[in-house]
């Protein structure tokens, strides 16, 4: 929620570099964004701000060189915001400042004792200019200059004492007029360092030698991985300084702290659009790929055996985890059941307010971002009451990544679009291979055996369901409809509720996604023929037949039925349409079938004309609980 970027060493080109960067964060927010620009001599920081995607910002800039007054400095710090506090407005975007103007501050999370520091800095005269909890930051800091031990040669010590006085979730960075350096702290939120590749000697958290290009602060790698692929992780309670020297990562006790730089191992290009409109477009077709990577060295059909990174056998597992990663979190804890270990799925911001006992179970926290903070929150509470935890993310280095005892990557790459895709296939990849190799300690080896040449042959199958999918002409047919309803049993349960999500999420339709067997306990009664119903129906064995009978009962009201099915059951002979998979074993055709319906839900958006990468109040990263 809401994006970072700052830079240091990139001369006359700081004001491109950061709206560049901005263009590769505006998945985190994009209520408003702004920047702030300084450079030696300066008396103030520069700082403009506008409400509305980047776009309104790049307007203003544009305008503004034109005039030759654009913001010039060689220290920058730019945002892109998600509303938490105060409505989207030029006067609530990012970056705020002190009274002086000496102070820039941008920040993503929530400072929860804001209103006490307010309510104190107020009554010693600071004016607030915005409704938002961050401006507290660089009155705070603003205040700490004026006291007597105040040495404007080095503003760090006055910038660590207003962190430490913050409470909540935080990742800030701070800019100081005429300073040619910039502070950032993260509690709670991500905040990564980025140095050119010379740095890289200073691993260890030497200051690096004399500058050998620039260094970035951002939320996300993807905002500076144009200009370099040396990334420094912060962690919690960490202090970062970075100048034309270098950088340097001290604690919360100023002592110098041990941190490596690692590379990232994926290309700046991923993160375009690579001709497609959109890039939740691009995400579906990059499923294939995502999955071969998820696959890699992973799955021995010859030798018969899944072999994964973790190792893990428990007696019992527990899934965290939110939206789009909960429904690939209930599919995981089917196919743990079905490989005879008890394990239930819990949305994480339940699970954290009213946790279960945790005795000898594995608690899953299922993340593609591994920033979550319900399922950071589910995952600290899990751990406090001592159980073994998994991060099971896309995100190497994320927050849900270190904190956990073990790491299950998904490997799908960047993904841009607020509308998950290719990691929920990843996800559902992951957790596959996951319970396989807990069946084979099991020594349930047929089980095994039968789904490991599925999961090899699973990316191609996903690639032949692109090719030949008819969703836009069945889109087109159905764009509009008062509601539509998506039903599965066993693990095509959390592929229903996932198809209604996605539907929902970017063309604003109304959708929901039911366990077959339910539909009649209820629902049924907003069942008309204006709406639709898809029904995932794969192989011909008794959850079929069920839900075959769950199908007549909405056609007998006149619904039009859309069957995703492979054919075996001969559900099309009870629908209007049919989506069509390849044949495959239910725990592989369940990602097959979800692929049909992200097309549909696409398409259903794209005739709509609606934002879809960008849903109305969403964002990719959900930072706050
Ligand atoms: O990064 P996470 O996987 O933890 O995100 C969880 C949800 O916020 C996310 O899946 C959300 O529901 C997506 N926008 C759905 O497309």
């Amino acid at each position: 929620m809401c994006g970072i970027i700052a830079c240091v060493g990139r001369g006359d080109d700081t004001l491109d570099t950061l709206v560049h960067g901005l263009s590769k964060l505006d998945y985190r927010g994009y209520d408003s964004a702004g920047v702030a620009l300084t450079g030696s001599g300066d008396d103030t920081v520069e700082v403009v701000k506008r409400q509305g995607q980047l776009d309104a910002l790049r307007r203003v800039l544009e305008t503004a060189r034109a005039d030759g007054a654009e913001p010039r400095g060689t220290v920058g710090m730019a945002h892109t915001r998600w509303s938490t506090h105060g409505a989207p407005s030029d006067a609530n975007a990012h970056p705020h400042t002190d009274c002086t103007g000496r102070v820039a501050v941008v920040h993503n999370g929530i400072i929860e004792n804001y209103q006490a520091l307010r309510d104190e800095l107020a009554a010693n005269g600071h004016e607030f200019r915005s409704e938002t909890d961050t401006e507290v930051i660089p009155h705070l800091i603003e205040e700490l200059f004026d006291g007597p031990e105040y040495d404007p040669a080095d503003p760090e010590p006055a910038i660590r004492e207003a962190v430490a006085r913050l409470e909540g979730s935080f990742a800030v960075v701070v800019s100081v007029a005429g300073v040619e350096t910039l502070f950032g702290a993260r509690q709670d939120n991500p905040l990564v360092l980025g140095t050119s590749p010379r740095d890289a000697g200073s691993a260890g958290g030497e200051r690096s030698e004399p500058r050998a290009g620039a260094t970035y602060l951002a939320s996300d790698v993807p905002a500076f991985r144009a200009f370099t692929d040396r990334v420094v992780y912060l962690e919690n309670g960490e202090f970062a300084r970075i100048d034309a020297e270098g950088w340097t990562v001290t604690g919360t006790d100023g002592e110098v702290v041990q941190t490596s730089v690692e590379t990232v191992d994926w290309d700046p290009e991923d993160t375009g659009k690579s001709g497609y409109d959109h890039f939740m477009l691009k995400e579906i077709h990059e499923q294939p790929r995502a999955l071969r990577q998820c696959l890699q060295g992973r799955v021995d059909e010859m030798g018969g055996r899944v072999t994964l990174d973790v190792d893990v056998d428990p007696e019992r597992v527990q899934f965290v985890a939110c939206g789009t990663s909960y429904h690939a979190a209930l599919y995981g804890a089917e196919l743990f059941r079905q490989a005879g270990v008890p394990a239930q799925a819990f949305l994480a911001s339940e699970y954290a307010t009213s946790p279960p006992p945790v005795d000898d179970a594995l608690v899953i926290g299922v993340t593609q971002s591994g920033e979550t903070a319900d399922t950071l929150s589910a995952l600290r509470e899990a751990r406090s009451r001592g159980a073994r935890t998994l991060a099971c993310t896309n995100t190497v280095g994320s927050t849900a990544a270190r904190e956990c005892d073990d790491v299950l990557y998904i490997r799908s790459g960047p993904e841009i679009g607020v509308a998950a895709t290719k990691t929920f296939a990843a996800q559902q990849t992951a957790l596959n291979a996951l319970a396989l190799s807990v069946a084979q300690e099991r020594r349930r080896a047929g089980d095994v055996r039968d789904s490991l040449s599925a999961l090899r042959e699973l990316p191609g199958d996903v690639q032949a369901v692109l090719d030949e999918s008819n969703a836009e002409a069945l889109a087109e047919e159905f764009v509009g409809a008062p509601s539509y309803f998506f039903i599965g049993r066993g693990v095509h349960f959390p592929v229903a509720l996932e198809g209604a999500l996605k539907l929902k999420e970017i063309s604003y339709g109304h959708a929901e996604g039911f366990a077959s067997g339910e539909l009649k306990h209820g629902p049924l009664a907003l069942v008309t023929d204006e709406t639709p119903v898809f029904a995932v129906v794969t192989g011909d064995g008794p959850l079929a037949t069920k839900t075959i009978g769950n199908v007549k009962e909405v056609e007998s009201r006149d619904a039009p039925v859309v069957a995703v099915t492979d054919g075996r059951s001969k559900v099309e002979r009870y629908a209007d349409h049919v989506l069509e998979i390849p044949e495959a074993p239910p725990r592989t055709a369940a990602v097959l079938a979800n692929v049909q319906l992200q097309l549909v839900a696409y398409h259903v958006a794209d005739r709509l004309g609606r934002p879809i990468d960008k849903p109305r109040n969403l964002a990719k990263s959900v930072t706050v609980e």
